[in-house]
């Protein structure tokens, strides 16, 4: 099992990392992927500390395929999560860890922060860490399109 306390920066308590990473491979066996057979995990934190998980679910027509991290994201919002996310955990069932898709990376940029924290994973649970801005630089957000009121 991951040593949360091997990772270089976290304002997250290691507890939580271990739920998150816990809940995440929990919820990657309920992933719905006959197609790729490739079973995806996701965790995310909110800012008040609750975790809200998703699985990849898989479409005969794929381009209506979400991604794992979407699902978790969407289910937080669906849910009332607190903004912004203070970290992000993905496990693939595969040797290498998986980092989010682009399309997930700019889902993500609209709830992340910059020092968001994000934990990818693979089938070993050795994990990679990387701040959300190592991960989308020069992301594009709503800081481009939010207009303040006239
Ligand atoms: N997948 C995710 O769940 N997250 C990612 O960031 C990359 C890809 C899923 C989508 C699809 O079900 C399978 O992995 C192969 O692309």
């Amino acid at each position: 099992m991951i040593d949360a306390k091997s990772f270089k920066f976290s304002e997250v308590k290691n507890a939580t990392l271990k739920s998150m990473i816990q809940n995440a491979y929990t919820v990657q066996k309920n992933a719905y992927a006959p197609y790729s057979k490739f079973s995806i995990g996701a965790s995310i934190l909110d800012s008040k500390g609750a975790i809200f998980t998703g699985c990849n679910v898989e479409n005969s027509s794929y381009g209506g395929t979400v991604c794992a991290e979407r699902v978790a994201i969407w289910k937080g919002v669906s849910e009332k999560m607190k903004l912004p996310l203070k970290a992000v955990v993905v496990v693939s069932s595969e040797k290498d860890q998986w980092p989010p898709c682009g399309l997930c990376r700019q889902v993500m940029a609209e709830f992340c922060t910059p020092q968001t924290v994000v934990f990818f994973g693979n089938n070993k649970k050795e994990f990679r860490q990387m701040t959300f801005a190592e991960l989308l630089p020069e992301a594009f957000s709503n800081k481009f399109v939010l207009h303040p009121q006239i």
